[in-house]
C-alpha cells in the first residue's frame, strides 16, 4: 500500500534512547529519542535527531555533553513521563521516580534500568535547512554495558524499540546469519 510521505519513518522499528544533559546550573533533563545512529567507527561518533526547541539541545548547546541511555523494554512505561513538555529545568527523573547512576567521563548522570550508557561530548551539530530537527554528533568517550544485557552481543530481547506514538516493538531475537567475511 502507499503510505503518507510524512508518515516514513513509522515503518522502521528503531532503539530508544533516554539523552540525559544538565544546564549550565548543573539541572539535569532527561527525554527519550529514536532518530538515532552510529556515525563512525573511528573516531568513535554518534548522532541523533532533536528538535530545537527541546531543552535537551538548550543544555547541549550551554554544556556540550550528553549520555545516550540505551532503553530496556523495562522503561516502556516510563516513556509517557520522560516525553512531557516539563518547564525548563525539571528532571524529569525524579518526575518518573527513575534513579540516576554516576557518568565516569562527563557530567550528565546516567539513568538505571538501561542497556547500555554511552557517555558523548559535542563535536557537531548540523542544521538541514529544509528540516525541522537538528542532528547533534557527538564524540563517544566512555561506553558501558550492563553485564546481565550482554550475550556476546546486546541482548536483543531486552531492547525497547519505537515505531511511532504510542507504539513500540520489543523482545527482539538475536540471529546469526552468514556473512562474506
Ligand atoms: C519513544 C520516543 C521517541 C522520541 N524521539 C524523538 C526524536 O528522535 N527527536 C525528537 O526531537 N523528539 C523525540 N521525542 C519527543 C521528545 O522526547 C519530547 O518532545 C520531550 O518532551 C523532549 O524533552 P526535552 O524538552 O526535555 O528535551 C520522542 C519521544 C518518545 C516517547
Amino acid at each position: 500500500m502507499l503510505f503518507d510521505n510524512e508518515k516514513f519513518y513509522t515503518v522502521l522499528a528503531r532503539p530508544v534512547i533516554i539523552v540525559t544533559t544538565v544546564s549550565s546550573e548543573g539541572k539535569v533533563n532527561a527525554a527519550p529519542f529514536s532518530f538515532c545512529s552510529p556515525i563512525s567507527f573511528s573516531p568513535p561518533l554518534f548522532g541523533f535527531s532533536c528538535n530545537p526547541a527541546h531543552d535537551t539541545w538548550a543544555n547541549i548547546q550551554e554544556t556540550e555533553e550528553f549520555v545516550v541511555n540505551v532503553a530496556s523494554y523495562e522503561l516502556g512505561d516510563y516513556m509517557h513521563i520522560l516525553e512531557q513538555k516539563f518547564p525548563r529545568g525539571v528532571n524529569e527523573l525524579e518526575k518518573a521516580g527513575l534513579k540516576e547512576l554516576p557518568s565516569r567521563h562527563v557530567v550528565p548522570p546516567r539513568v538505571e534500568k538501561c542497556l547500555a550508557w554511552i557517555e558523548c561530548k559535542l563535536v557537531k551539530d548540523l542544521t538541514i535547512e529544509m528540516g525541522d530537527h537538528i542532528w547533534v554528533v557527538g564524540e563517544v568517550v566512555c561506553v558501558e554495558v550492563d553485564d546481565e544485557c550482554w550475550d556476546g552481543v546486546i541482548r536483543a530481547d531486552k531492547l525497547l524499540l519505537h515505531i511511532s506514538g504510542k507504539y513500540f516493538a520489543q523482545e527482539a531475537k538475536v540471529t546469526k546469519y552468514k556473512r562474506a567475511n
